[in-house]
């Protein structure tokens, strides 16, 4: 069975999603974000405002007199016996003040207590929730979540400045970084591999701010991705078709669009007897492959040595025998490294790169290529990155959250001192519909790519409906 028959039977949906394919959306996720975080804000009357703000108060007074309690009587003990004290240190609070008797949540406090003693604090919760993808702390009060693709802010705060500080020690200490005054960013991981960025004062100025994309211990895969309307089966049959073929792919994409995401399900795509070679700031990519070797870039130690960029990488994995080189990000001077080698046999190879469109891609390509410092004139590097890059794929985070893969381009070569690039496949949109989700549509462009002649001598044929528009059927 073919890809694209088995995409087009499937239609089971694994996580439902923000919208479809044709922007059609289901009416699940503010329905679940209530019922599964009651944090949430909700609208309430003035009254009802009132309380919560009493209650909130106590809760956070308990909490105070249980840590300071905890810090003057148990402070040499271990966190197992303190986890195991905590409970009954709150019922005497609790008995001995009359101001706590009532309708307070000790179970609450009690549990962020042991939250901040074993996990990561009052974000704990956030991080075990399958369903988020991604944690960002703006300082002690404000803490923001992904679900479904859709940022919520949450009710959760911590206590101040320091007890924010003391959750990014927890997650810098283990891998022997620091966060201080001295070094106010760092880039760490959980233990679970989720990629981790704190920034603290003086640079971020809302209090210590930590960014998490969570690790998915099941990555998306094509399927996923088609029946979240991020592309067709038909742009689906293409790519797996173009990777098969060994062209070079550049996933182009803004922050936190789904490039790695992408790219991940494109490297599933290399068949299982390829060598593959992966180079990445934090290792990110997920492969079913047997034979993948995974390099991981690292960062100077604390006197600023022993830095190993991704460039480094690039060019030690050239003398490792590749049959494909798979690049997480490209970001600098690693582009010279990356098209040299994509130009000198190592095709088939698959990058990601920060840009708005397939012609600005190639644009910061050019500047990344002379950060290289080399000498080329712009027409000689315009020439290298033609002659390498086959397809650029523009992914997009849309405005109602919904990640979509906006077009698929092909590098054509040059006319004079221009790039030619060749739209395949494009997202029209057509607006907003009444629930204020983007409506719009994946379609072909109606252009067969030049290197179709490419792929049929590697032997794979693309039937040749999957190119032409909806409205072109009948002709
Ligand atoms: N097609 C998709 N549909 C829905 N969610 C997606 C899709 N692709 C990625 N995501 C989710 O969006 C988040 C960002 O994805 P990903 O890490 O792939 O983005 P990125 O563009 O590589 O981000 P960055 O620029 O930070 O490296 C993840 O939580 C991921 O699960
Ligand atoms: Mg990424």
């Amino acid at each position: 069975m073919s890809l694209l028959s088995k995409l087009q039977t499937k239609n089971d949906h694994k996580h439902p999603q923000v919208s479809d394919q044709e922007g059609n959306h289901e009416q699940t996720n503010q329905d679940n974000i209530q019922t599964v975080i009651p944090e949430l804000k909700k609208v309430e009357t003035p009254k009802k405002k009132s309380i919560r703000k009493q209650l909130d108060q106590k809760h956070k007074d308990l909490k105070d007199l249980l840590h300071k309690q905890i810090l003057q009587e148990m402070k040499d003990k271990d966190v197992e016996s303190i986890v195991l004290k905590i409970d009954e240190m709150a019922i005497q609070i609790i008995e001995e003040n009359e101001s706590f008797r009532g309708n307070i949540d000790r179970k609450a406090v009690v549990e962020e207590l042991i939250n901040d003693l074993t996990g990561f604090g009052p974000i704990n919760p956030l991080l075990l929730d399958e369903e988020i993808s991604e944690v960002m702390v703006n300082g002690p009060n404000q803490v923001y979540c992904e679900r479904n693709g859709k940022l919520i802010l949450t009710d959760i705060v911590f206590r101040d400045n320091e007890h924010v500080l003391n959750v990014i020690e927890k997650i810098v200490a283990p891998i022997g970084r620091r966060i201080d005054e001295s070094s106010p960013m760092v880039d760490a991981r959980l233990p679970d591999g989720s990629r981790v960025n704190a920034i603290i004062p003086p640079l971020a100025l809302n209090g210590p701010t930590v960014t998490i994309r969570k690790f998915s211990k099941d990555p998306f895969g094509i399927e996923d991705l088609v029946n979240f309307g991020t592309l067709t089966a038909e742009m689906a049959t293409f790519l797996d078709s173009c990777v098969k073929a060994r062209l070079n792919i550049f996933v182009s994409g803004g922050t936190g669009s789904g490039k790695t995401t992408t790219l991940n399900v494109l490297s599933n795509f290399i068949p299982d007897d390829e060598r593959i070679v992966t180079i990445e700031d934090a290792a990110e990519i997920q492969l079913g492959q047997d034979h993948v070797v995974s390099l991981e870039s690292r960062p100077p130690n604390i006197e600023g040595n022993g830095a190993i960029t991704i460039r480094d990488l690039v060019r030690n994995s050239l003398r490792m025998r590749p049959d494909r080189i798979v690049i997480g990000e490209v970001r600098g001077a690693e582009a010279l490294d990356m098209l040299q080698a994509m130009n000198t046999g190592h095709d088939g190879s698959l990058a990601t790169g920060h840009s708005n469109s397939p012609r600005d891609m190639i644009a910061r390509l050019e500047t990344m290529v002379l950060l290289a410092g080399v000498e080329l004139p712009v027409k000689a590097i315009r020439e290298q990155i033609s002659g390498a890059i086959d397809v650029i794929i523009q992914q997009s985070r849309l405005k109602d959250g919904s990640r979509k893969i906006v077009k698929i381009t092909e590098v054509q070569g040059m006319e004079g001192d221009i790039i030619v690039l060749q739209d395949i496949f494009t997202y029209e949109q057509m607006g907003l519909d009444e629930n204020r989700k983007v409506s719009g549509k994946l379609v072909p462009t109606g252009v067969r790519p030049k290197f179709y002649e490419r792929l049929e001598a590697s032997g794979i044929t693309i039937p040749t409906s999957v190119f032409i528009r909806e409205e072109e059927w009948s002709k």
